[in-house]
């Protein structure tokens, strides 16, 4: 199973940005963390990142991948161009955020993105990531489906 794991905008920006919210371990930390976890399990990792909204659609376009786990960043709160791309996916779908965006500003609680995943994740860190996985591959177990 190949599982291709999207991040917006700033998340290149891990260890640098707002380490109180985010922690102080940087995006390589957080590939490095998600990969060995994977790779243990037998699924392989595809990482990007980009700033561009229209990338990350792009990417999620492509049918290239078996499973998606996204963190949209900011674009979760405002894109319905990246919701109208996930529900087009008929593919197991993650949304993760490493902060709880329920204990943040207003601004956050407005969740669009999420309308087009199967499970969503928050205020976990780092381990949200490994959990999207979790629940990725049980929901292939659960459906019988073996990559
Ligand atoms: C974030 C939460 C968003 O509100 C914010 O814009 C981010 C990161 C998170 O992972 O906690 O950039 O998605």
């Amino acid at each position: 199973m190949k599982i291709k794991v999207i991040n917006g905008p700033n998340l290149n920006l891990l260890g640098k940005r707002q380490p109180e919210i985010y922690g102080t371990l940087s995006e390589a930390d957080l590939v490095k963390k998600i990969k060995d976890y994977a790779q243990k399990l037998g699924i392989k990792i595809d990482y990007c990142q980009s700033n561009y909204e229209g990338r990350i659609i792009d990417w999620i376009q492509a049918d290239d991948y078996d499973a998606l786990i996204i963190n949209p960043a900011a674009y979760s709160h405002t894109s319905v161009a990246i919701l109208d791309a996930l529900l087009a996916v008929e593919k197991p779908k993650a949304e993760v955020h490493l902060s709880d965006i329920n204990d943040r500003e207003d601004f956050r609680k407005i969740q669009i993105t999420s309308h087009g995943v199967d499970f969503l994740i928050i205020g976990k860190q780092f381990s949200g990531y490994l959990e999207a996985i979790d629940k990725i591959q049980q929901f292939n177990l659960s459906q019988n489906v073996v990559k």
